[in-house]
Order: structure tokens, then sequence, then C-alpha cells
């Protein structure tokens, strides 16, 4: 299949866990921000919230919050320069009545969506990220100061330069031929 200049970035982009000890600029996590901003969500609710830490010290106090217990084997990532929390402002309306019926947290999918457009902009900038789901969600929540304002944790980003060695090896992927149908659903 031919490569496009997109397929080709997805092709490159890679989950970083080793960082280079090198600050990442904030105009480029602000152009990752904005390529969020710009993804579609249901309803167009944008209910996708960035919480960026940049600060050293609110970094490590972030990581030591939600890095334990049971989660502690994710404080690798605390190393990382950059820490994303993505969170949702949960919609009564989209998230609980329209996900209670139909069956879907669209909520979570938006989020999804607009991560990777994230994740996607730093890789083209030559930033490396991580997603994260391995971290105490109820920790982070109280930590931002948002229990029980109608907020949901999604997940973390780690964002920074690659360390020089990091391993460029692309994780094994399923061939198209095990994803796609072309009119008739998988059999099994
Ligand atoms: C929602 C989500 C959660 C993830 N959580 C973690 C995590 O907690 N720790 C980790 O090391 N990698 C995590 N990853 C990264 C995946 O392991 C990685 O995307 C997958 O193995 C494919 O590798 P690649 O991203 O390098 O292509 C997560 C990825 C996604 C999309």
């Amino acid at each position: 299949m031919d490569d496009s200049p997109f397929l080709k970035l997805c092709r490159a982009r890679r989950s970083v866990r080793r960082f280079a000890d090198r600050p990442v600029e904030r105009e480029k996590i602000e152009l990752c921000l904005e390529a969020a901003r710009r993804a579609p969500s249901a309803d167009n609710m944008q209910p996708w919230r960035f919480i960026v830490f940049d600060d050293p010290e609110k970094k490590a106090k972030l990581a030591k919050a939600v890095f334990t217990g049971i989660y502690a084997s994710s404080k690798l990532f605390a190393k990382a320069p950059v820490i994303v929390c993505l969170v949702i402002k949960e919609h009564l309306l989209v998230n609980k009545l329209a996900g209670a019926v139909q069956g879907t947290q669209w909520q979570l999918v938006d989020a999804g969506i607009g991560g990777e457009h994230f994740v996607l902009a730093a890789a083209e900038q030559g930033l490396g990220t991580c997603w994260i789901g391995w971290y105490d969600g109820r920790a982070l929540l109280k930590h931002l100061g948002l229990r029980g304002k109608g907020y949901k944790a999604v997940a973390l980003i780690a964002v920074g330069y690659p360390a020089a060695d990091v391993s460029t090896n692309e994780r094994p992927r399923k061939n198209l031929d095990e994803i796609r149908f072309w009119n008739d659903p998988p059999h099994r």
C-alpha cells in the first residue's frame, strides 16, 4: 500500500517510555492541543479537558499521587518531561442519558479521538508520547481538586523527546484481513 504523509506518520509513531533529558517547548504542546481541539465529538460537546504538567515539582507531586500501590509499575512515566491529564467534563444528556439508552459512553470515545489527535500532532513534531491507562484515576481527580465536580478521569499522556537509544521496533499489528470485513461481518 502506498504511503501517504499521514500514513507515514501513523507508521512512525511509537509509544515512548523513556525520554531525553530535554524540556519540551510549550509551543509544541500548544500545537498538539490545537490539534485536539479540532477533533470531532458527539453532538460537538467537546468534553475533553487537558491539564498539562511541565513544572517539575508539580509533576512530581502528581506522579506520586497517581503511580502508587498497584499502579507503581507506571512510576517510570514520572520521568517524562510533560504529563498530560486527560479528563472529561461529564454531560448529563450526552453521557448519561444517551449512553444509557444507546449503550455507548460517547464522551469516552470523544476523549480517545481528541487524545489521539494530540498524540499524532506530537509525533509529527518529533515528540514521543505514551498513553497511560495504568494509574489511579480516583487519586487523579482528588489531586486535581475535581472530585465531585462532574469530571471523569480518562487517561494520562506522557510527552517528551525520545531517549536516544529508545527502540524504534514496531509492535506487531493484526493484518488487514483480520480486522477488515467488506460487506460481511466476521464469522467468528
Ligand atoms: C488507552 C491506552 C492505554 C495505555 N496504557 C498504557 C500504560 O498504562 N502503560 C504503558 O506502558 N503503555 C500503555 N499504552 C501503550 C500501549 O501499550 C501501546 O500503544 C501498544 O502496545 C502498541 O504499541 P505502540 O503504541 O508503540 O504502537 C496504552 C495505550 C492506550 C491506547
